[in-house]
């Protein structure tokens, strides 16, 4: 199975929290266990997203000191456990040094148990998007054709991503297959260049009106919206990832 897998990026709001979620609907939707971990501390909106009001967060794990398995959500439409993130707890959003060491320990042994867990990391290159990256065995960066969304992409990726052995890039908003696949040679010409790293394209995804209808109504992209271009596009990278899978396990 999947196993852990980071959704970073370098600038905000190119759809990390969209594809955390309809990523981890469409890999439920083949049956398997999914946890999805809404890192973003300081901004967290997984809940927002998903239509949820819940007093059970990440938050109230670190203040009480409670464990986090007492903090999971089950969403019943998409059949997904969530470990949500508290919005505006600046507290948390500047969260580092040991106690974040725990936080991953603890995120990685939660993880475990399920046969994909998705990380929802906050944009940038902060020590809590480097550190839960690190842990995690896949690593998807994603950016837009924009280019100040890929240049801040080759920047997380130059400071704390080229390292990683199971990073792939996802190109969110693309006007069509050919603008997306622009933007990922774009990327990777740079990284090959300047990183001397390979930058695999694992998908792309169309920009879709419907992912902000979807968002609007607080319903999830897959029912809201199974026929849309963009719903087809996470369900391809889902697919591919775990096509990745398959075929890692048979040629080891
Ligand atoms: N493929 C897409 N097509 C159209 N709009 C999108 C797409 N992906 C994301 N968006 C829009 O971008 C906004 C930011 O997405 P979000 O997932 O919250 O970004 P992030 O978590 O990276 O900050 C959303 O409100 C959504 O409407
Ligand atoms: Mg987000």
């Amino acid at each position: 199975m999947i196993g852990t897998l980071a959704i970073a990026s370098g600038k905000g709001g190119v759809g990390k929290t969209v594809l955390a979620v309809t990523l981890g609907h469409a890999l439920a939707r083949t049956g398997a266990r999914v946890l999805v971990v809404d890192a973003d501390l300081g901004l967290a909106n997984v809940d927002v997203h998903l239509g949820l009001v819940e007093d059970r967060h990440l938050g109230r794990a670190l203040a009480e000191g409670r464990p986090l398995v007492e903090m999971i959500v089950r969403e019943p439409t998409t059949g997904l456990d969530l470990l949500l993130g508290p919005s505006g707890w600046r507290s948390l959003a500047a969260l580092e040094g040991e106690t974040l060491e725990r936080l991953a320990r603890e995120i990685e042994v939660l993880a475990a148990g399920y046969d994909a867990a998705l990380f929802d990391l906050p944009a940038g290159i902060g020590p809590r998007t480097l550190r839960l990256a690190r842990l995690a065995r896949r690593a998807l960066l994603i950016a837009t054709p924009e280019p100040t969304a890929l240049t801040d992409a080759y920047a997380l990726l130059k400071v704390g991503l080229k390292d990683h052995p199971g990073l792939g890039l996802v190109v969110n908003m693309a006007e069509d297959r050919a603008d997306g696949t622009n933007a990922a040679r774009t990327l990777a010409t740079t990284a090959r260049r300047f990183l001397d790293r390979e930058l695999p394209v694992v998908g792309i995804v169309r920009r879709d009106p419907r992912i902000a209808d979807a968002i609007a109504r607080q319903r999830p992209l897959l029912v809201r919206h199974p026929n849309a271009p963009a719903a087809a596009d996470v369900e391809e990278l889902a697919r591919s990832l775990l096509g990745a899978e398959l075929a890692g396990r048979a040629a080891s």
